[in-house]
């Protein structure tokens, strides 16, 4: 019996859409005002989910405390309140979209969680724009 519980967790970035080996006419036309130099920024909200069996001692899948302390650690100190093209090593050659983003967020993740459980990330780039990554 396997039971999927969640955590939502929130942080404020900046970035910049481009293609380094692109001209600036080719990125516009692709990346439109994302493209913009000058950098813009999102308020991005993510779900954690983590899928497992409960723990029959604790009846727990995970403990929402260390899953709350994890993503704080690796997704909200790193993220929150930076440039990530300039600021986020994860993003000094790879373009920081939000299926990017996510990926990386699974990454730094992965290895904090029980193997034998699932991990799915949900990234929101605006209320609308959302993208789901689960390795
Ligand atoms: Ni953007």
């Amino acid at each position: 019996m396997k039971v999927k519980v969640s955590r939502k967790a929130h942080f404020n970035a900046a970035h910049r859409l481009y293609n380094k080996d692109w001209s600036f006419e080719k990125n516009d036309a692709v990346f439109g005002k994302c493209n913009n130099p000058k950098f813009h920024g999102h308020n991005y909200d993510l779900i954690v989910s983590v899928t497992g069996e409960i723990d029959p001692e604790t009846g727990y899948v995970m403990d929402m405390k260390v899953l709350k302390d994890l993503i704080k650690e690796e997704v909200e100190e790193a993220f929150d309140h930076k440039n990530l093209n300039m600021d986020v090593a994860e993003f000094a050659e790879l373009n920081p979209t939000a299926e990017n983003i996510a990926v990386v967020i699974w990454n730094k993740l992965r290895p904090h969680i029980n193997t034998a459980n699932e991990i799915e990330v949900v990234l929101y780039e605006t209320p609308r724009n959302f993208v789901t990554y689960s390795g």
